[in-house]
């Protein structure tokens, strides 16, 4: 979409259509317990759970959840096997609620890098929930905004050189049309939580003109109550994609 085009109102009741939440602060929720990090990570996957059922009964359309960074791979390998672990084990226990809940499960990032049990798990959750049409539920595993642009890049070179794409012209379009989030909207609201206000490298070109809402609440307090919160901040914003305020005001009137 041209930014020339953007809506300025995204839905009838003013909620963000896509919402991409980085889930921080697992680690130190555990922390200030005394317990080891996996804690953290055990507790957040009920935060998961419960913000997945707020958004799907919300009608939010899509929410993007960053579970694990191409950086991640850089944390104690107890750490990151048990994450994977998690990672697998929620995923066989919940994709039967979620396919009954009519939620479309969407994972994004370099899956080549996980066991092939974990692939082939991923493989059947978004094959199972594939014609859903409630919340499309995006899961960020093994990603970063480098890679994908990167990945959408090389796609671009392949069809080039095999004759696929006859223009060689490179377009903002044609990029957007190959990242990992191609069939999407671009976010509407990014959340991150744990108090770091930074993107560590998550949807880095899609989120150009998301608004960013950051909250010291760490990922395993998060609610829907401070989710409410995030979407009312949002709600009282005025998105203006390069305008005037005024010409925004005045494009808002006369819809
Ligand atoms: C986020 O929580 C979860 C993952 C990165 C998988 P952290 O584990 O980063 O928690 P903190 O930042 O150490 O508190
Ligand atoms: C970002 O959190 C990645 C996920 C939440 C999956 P990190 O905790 O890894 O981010 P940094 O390293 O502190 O920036
Ligand atoms: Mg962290």
């Amino acid at each position: 979409m041209s930014y020339d085009n953007a809506p300025l109102v995204k839905t009838d009741n003013g909620n963000p259509c896509h919402i991409a939440i980085i889930m921080d602060g697992n680690g130190r929720w555990a922390k200030k317990r005394f317990m080891p990090r996996v804690m953290g990570h055990r507790a957040g996957v009920k935060s998961v759970k419960n913000i997945v059922e707020f958004c799907n009964e919300q009608k939010i359309e899509v929410l993007s959840l960053f579970a694990f960074s191409s950086e991640n791979w850089r944390r104690p390998p107890e750490e990151v096997s048990l994450l994977m672990k998690l990672f697998s084990v929620t995923l066989g226990l919940e994709i039967k609620k979620l396919a009954k809940n009519n939620v479309k499960l969407i994972c994004i990032g370099d899956r080549s890098a996980f066991p092939s049990e974990l692939q082939d798990k991923i493989a059947e959750g978004e094959a199972v929930t594939h014609n859903n049409s409630g919340l499309t539920l995006v899961v960020a595993a093994n990603y970063g905004g480098h890679w994908d642009i990167a990945q959408a890049a090389n796609q671009v070179a392949i069809k080039i050189q095999t004759g696929v794409l006859s223009n060689a012209v490179i377009t903002e379009a044609l990029i957007s049309e190959h990242l990992s989030t191609a069939s999407l909207p671009n976010p509407d609201l990014f959340i991150r939580t744990g108090g770091e206000e930074r993107i560590s490298n998550f949807l880095l070109w899609q989120l150009a003109y998301t608004e960013f809402y950051f909250t010291p609440t760490l990922w395993p307090d998060f609610t829907p109550t401070v989710l409410q919160q995030a979407i009312d901040s949002f709600k009282g914003r005025q998105r203006r994609f390069g305008r005037t305020g005024d010409q925004v005001l005045a494009k808002t009137n006369s819809l």
